[in-house]
């Protein structure tokens, strides 16, 4: 089972990391191999709109840091997707990297790419400041009906509230659930 979480944050030891890493931390306890790519480490560009991903099998022009993404994408079971809440949306980075799987993971435009149309296993994992778990409940809807339409198989949507007192690292039981959902997706 391999397994890969996506940081779309800026923050190397924020919120959004330390929830991706706790699931990657229990699927590795079930034994998974894991790798995570945070967005401060990488230089990914946004998509630049060319279409010259569509126009033949050459995938994306674009020659930085995504082409680490897109190869680990081709062998992974599941993708851990972190996004962070800012301004009621997913975070710049995650919709940066959403443009850009326009390139790889979305058979309906392309015939070029039926043959990448494989079902990945997908956690959309969102964390957010407000304790209110229902203010972004229809953008988190909207995204992970999205995902399912660009062919992911969205397995689990974890919505991390309460974010702005206190240390994530204080929070036993979250530590606890966001560990145990990673071990759960050792075994999908
Ligand atoms: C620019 C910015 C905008 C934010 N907007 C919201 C928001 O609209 N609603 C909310 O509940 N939290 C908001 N937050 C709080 C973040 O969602 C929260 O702190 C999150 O855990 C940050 O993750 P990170 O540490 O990985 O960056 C915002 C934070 C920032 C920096």
């Amino acid at each position: 089972m391999n397994i890969i979480g996506i940081i779309a944050s800026e923050r190397k030891e924020g919120n959004t990391a330390f929830i991706v890493n706790k699931m990657l931390e229990g699927a590795r306890e079930q034994g998974a191999q894991t790798q995570s790519f945070r967005f401060s480490d990488l230089n990914i560009k946004p998509c630049r709109g060319c279409w010259a991903c569509h126009k033949s099998d050459q995938g994306c022009v674009i020659k930085d840091d995504m082409q680490k993404i897109y190869d680990a994408m081709e062998y992974t079971d599941v993708i851990i997707l972190g996004l962070p809440i800012y301004m009621g949306q997913m975070s710049a980075q995650g919709k940066i990297f959403t443009d850009r799987l326009f390139a790889r993971f979305s058979p309906r435009f392309s015939p070029y790419f039926k043959e990448n149309a494989v079902k990945k296993q997908m956690v959309l994992s969102f964390n957010q400041g407000n304790p209110n778990a229902d203010l972004f409940q229809p953008y988190i809807d909207y995204t992970n009906q999205m995902f399912r339409t660009l062919e992911f198989n969205v397995k689990e949507v974890p919505v991390v509230t309460d974010l702005r007192n206190g240390s994530i690292h204080d929070r036993e039981d979250l530590c606890r659930e966001l560990k145990h959902l990673g071990s759960s997706l050792a075994s999908i």
